[in-house]
């Protein structure tokens, strides 16, 4: 009685380990404001006949279709294409904006028992490499030190009110 538990739950890690050993994409993509980005998601060639999608959302439980196979493969800006005889599906997202950042997630869709994979989407100005992202962070975090610490000294010299 008191190894059921701790089993189950290794059970559980397993059958979780080799469910989404089944479905890969990259965990972060980067592109460009105003540019597009591909993503590939990989499937087991086993799950090459069940629907596709792609979805927006911090969490996979909440998220939101975008583009999905085999009827809506299209939105505005968003296409999905699904190659079955390479197991993988692609998703290309054009002319990206702010609001295109966050967490996004590659499914196929299994009745009740989703194979999903996240994907974090960032976006960079054109003309900056990526690597300089973290850079321009710091830059914002120290304006905003200076800042607070300029309005702190004010409160503190004009008697605290
Ligand atoms: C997928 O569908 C095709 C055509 O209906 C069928 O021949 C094939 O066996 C199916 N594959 C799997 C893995 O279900
Ligand atoms: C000031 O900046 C440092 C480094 O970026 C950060 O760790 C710290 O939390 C900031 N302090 C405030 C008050 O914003």
């Amino acid at each position: 009685m008191y190894f059921a538990a701790p089993v189950l739950c290794l059970l559980w890690l397993t059958k979780h380990a080799v469910d989404s050993a089944r479905l890969s994409a990259p965990e972060v993509v980067t592109g460009v404001y105003g540019g597009s980005v591909t993503v590939s998601c990989q499937y087991d060639q086993k799950l090459r006949n069940y629907t596709k999608y792609w979805c927006k959302g911090l969490v996979y439980e909440h998220c939101e279709i975008v583009v999905k196979t085999p009827k809506n493969r299209y939105s505005e800006r968003s296409s999905i294409t699904d190659d079955k005889e390479a197991g993988v599906f692609t998703v290309t997202m054009t002319s990206l904006s702010k609001s295109d950042e966050g967490m996004y997630w590659c499914v196929i869709s299994r009745f009740g028992r989703n194979n999903h994979a996240g994907v974090r989407l960032r976006l960079s100005n054109p003309g900056t490499s990526s690597s300089c992202w973290p850079c321009d962070r710091g830059k914002t975090a120290l304006v905003s030190n200076v800042t607070l610490a300029g309005r702190m000294l004010s409160y503190l010299m004009s008697g605290g009110y």
